[in-house]
Order: structure tokens, then sequence, then C-alpha cells
């Protein structure tokens, strides 16, 4: 793991971490509450959708999440894909999102995945900045259409 201004630790996320959890998912931009992220938590460990880590403080406070997902889909190789990833935000700059980033890239190498990627909205200018430095590189630009079922 890469030095960082904290102490940092990086460990799976328990359905004890769904308040943090959710608490972050709203920094992020999409409000869940307690109960909702604990029933997510148990699906994706259920149905085996990936995985969360958690990045932790010393006394095991909850600083960031990620949940990286593998997808395989007919027109290209499997890839893996950041489905989330948050710091809290009075923990930021201090290696947190680079330290779960090494994390959910490491699920990837495990799962013999050989290619992580992210998409990120358009007004995210600072999560851009950190995954060009992260060593990413801009692919394309999208439109997300969604229809209400
Ligand atoms: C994007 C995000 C996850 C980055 O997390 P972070 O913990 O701040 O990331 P890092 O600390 O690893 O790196 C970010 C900054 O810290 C600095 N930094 C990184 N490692 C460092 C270290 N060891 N020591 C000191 N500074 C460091 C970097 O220079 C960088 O600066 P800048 O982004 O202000 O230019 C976080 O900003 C966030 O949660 N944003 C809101 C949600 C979001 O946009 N998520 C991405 C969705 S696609």
């Amino acid at each position: 793991m890469s030095q960082t201004r904290v102490t940092i630790r990086i460990r799976l996320a328990h359905v004890s971490d769904a308040n943090a959890l959710a608490v972050l998912s709203a920094q992020l931009g999409y409000p869940a509450d307690e109960d909702v992220m604990r029933a997510r938590l148990a699906c994706v460990r259920g149905e085996r959708i990936g995985e969360v880590f958690v990045a932790v403080d010393s006394q095991d406070h909850v600083l960031g999440w990620t949940h990286v997902v593998s997808r395989v889909q007919l027109e290209e190789a499997p890839f893996a894909e950041l489905a989330g990833l948050v710091v809290d935000e009075s923990a930021r700059s201090n290696g947190v999102g680079r330290a779960l980033l090494e994390a959910a890239e490491g699920w990837a190498r495990e799962q013999g995945i050989a290619c992580l990627r992210v998409r990120s909205n358009v007004v995210r200018d600072r999560a851009h900045r950190f995954y060009l430095r992260e060593g990413y590189s801009e692919r394309k630009r999208q439109v997300v259409f969604i229809k209400t079922l």
C-alpha cells in the first residue's frame, strides 16, 4: 500500500459498517439509509456481485469505501468496474482514495482481470484529476439514458 499521511487500513466491509456506508453514499450523491445499505451489502455478498472494501483509521472508523465488480459483456474481454468510490469529506487528500483504488485493482488482478474501468460523472472534476494521476486515461464520454419501469 502507498505511504499516507494518516494510518489507513483496508479491509472487507462488514454488515456492521452499514451506517457508515450509507453516510458516505450520501456524500457520493446517492442517499441511502442504514437498513437499505445493509440489505444491499448482504446481496453483494450473497450473489457475489464483486467486493466492497472499506478504508478505516486506527480506531476502525470508516473513512471511505469502494465497490468493485467484474463485468462480462459479449462485445469485449471481461473487465472490472468501480461501481462506487467515496472518501469522507474530512479525510480527503490523505491517500485514502488511492489505497481503496489499489484494493480494487488487487481484487481485479486476483480474479484474473487485466483492466479496471470507472465511469465518472462529467461534473466530478476532482475525481477525474485523481484517476488521471493514478494512471487511468479517458476512453470516451457517454450519455446515460434511463426509463422508469
Ligand atoms: C475522488 C476521491 C475518491 C479521492 O479520494 P482522496 O482520498 O481524496 O484521494 P487521495 O488522497 O488518494 O488523492 C487525492 C488528493 O490527495 C493528494 N494525495 C494523494 N496521496 C497523498 C499522500 N500520500 N500524501 C499527501 N497527499 C496525497 C493528491 O495530490 C490529491 O490531490 P487533489 O485531488 O486535491 O489534487 C474523493 O475526492 C471523493 O470521495 N470524492 C467525492 C466522490 C467522488 O467523486 N467519487 C468518485 C466517483 S467516480
